[in-house]
């Protein structure tokens, strides 16, 4: 059960959610709004409308000046984009201050069998998605923007018959670097969020036996994550209190990938230095 929070940092915030009428994306919404934003949620399947009025009206029953709008848009479509934010300053003007690339799809293909249409229908909606929202919110992101991209910890790890998937979410990570360091001279930053196994529908397209071995390789828990585990992390992300992060890849897996980055390595290297310095001098 999602717990509320009364933090209400986002106030007034416009803010797209990609694949919000469900899973870890309507999490992420839902606790935007929570903190006071207003929230383009998206999605792409007939069958998901119902999903993402649900979630305008519990949105509206929060009271709390958040506001929703939907807007239907495939993102494996090159005009998705446009269509997006077109809805998003239709429903609440001109600027926008939040963008959650969520939307992703995976499916299993062995490598004999993965064709250049399979390779298409990952990346187009994994990763040419998100670098085309990416394009056409920027111009109408207000300083200071945030821009969070929903990646996974398949972009570190191997598994068997999704290397397409890992592709596109080490992809993804790629951009968000890229994008960081292109986007902050105009007081954006820019990051990504890691999730490990998540309930939510995509859960039931990863094989069994990946998902128990995920499971008991968690160390909080030996569980999975909710979709309010990794809404908490990216909504502080969109928050102020984030505002010095920018680039960065954090792991929101109850410990399942601990990440590292070079500084953190080379900040080890130099403590050790010191610390054999320090044992020298006090030996001689
Ligand atoms: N669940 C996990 O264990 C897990 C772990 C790591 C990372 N992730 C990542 O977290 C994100 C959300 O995953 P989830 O588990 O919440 O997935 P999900 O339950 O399958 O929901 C996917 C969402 O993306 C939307 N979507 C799918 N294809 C789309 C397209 N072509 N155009 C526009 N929207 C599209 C769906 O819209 P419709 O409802 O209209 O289909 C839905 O809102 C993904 O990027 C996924 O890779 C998930």
């Amino acid at each position: 059960m999602a717990q509320s929070s009364t933090a209400n940092d986002l106030q007034g915030k416009v803010a797209i959610v990609t694949g919000s009428s469900r899973g870890i994306g309507a999490g992420i919404a839902l606790e935007l709004a929570r903190r006071g934003a207003k929230v383009t949620i998206t999605y792409t399947s007939p069958k998901s409308e119902t999903l993402a009025n649900d979630l305008v009206s519990n949105i509206a029953a929060l009271d709390n000046g958040s506001q929703a709008t939907t807007v239907q848009a495939d993102l494996s479509q090159l005009d998705a984009p446009d269509i997006i934010v077109a809805a998003a300053r239709a429903a609440f003007g001109d600027h926008i201050d939040i963008l959650v690339n969520n939307a992703g799809v995976l499916f299993e293909r062995a490598l004999q069998e993965t064709t250049a249409e399979d390779y298409a229908a990952i990346f187009d909606v994994n990763v040419r998605g998100p670098l085309l929202m990416t394009k056409a919110v920027v111009p109408h992101l207000q300083a200071p923007g945030r821009i969070i991209n929903v990646s996974s910890v398949g972009a570190r790890s191997g598994f068997p018959k999704l290397a397409l998937y890992s592709a596109s979410k080490a992809a993804l990570e790629g951009l968000t670097r890229g994008f960081a360091a292109e986007l902050g001279g105009s007081g954006h930053t820019v990051n990504a969020v890691e999730p490990g196994p998540t309930e939510s529908d995509m859960l039931n397209d990863v094989p069994e036996n990946l998902i128990e071995t995920q499971k008991k390789a968690t160390p909080v828990g030996h569980r999975f994550g909710t979709v309010d585990d990794i809404a908490q992390v990216v909504a502080w992300l969109a928050s102020g209190h984030a505002r010095w992060i920018s680039g960065q890849t954090i792991s929101a897996s109850g410990g399942y990938t601990m990440l590292y980055s070079d500084l953190s390595l080379y900040l080890l290297v130099i403590h050790v230095s010191h610390f054999q310095q320090a044992l020298n001098i006090s030996n001689t």
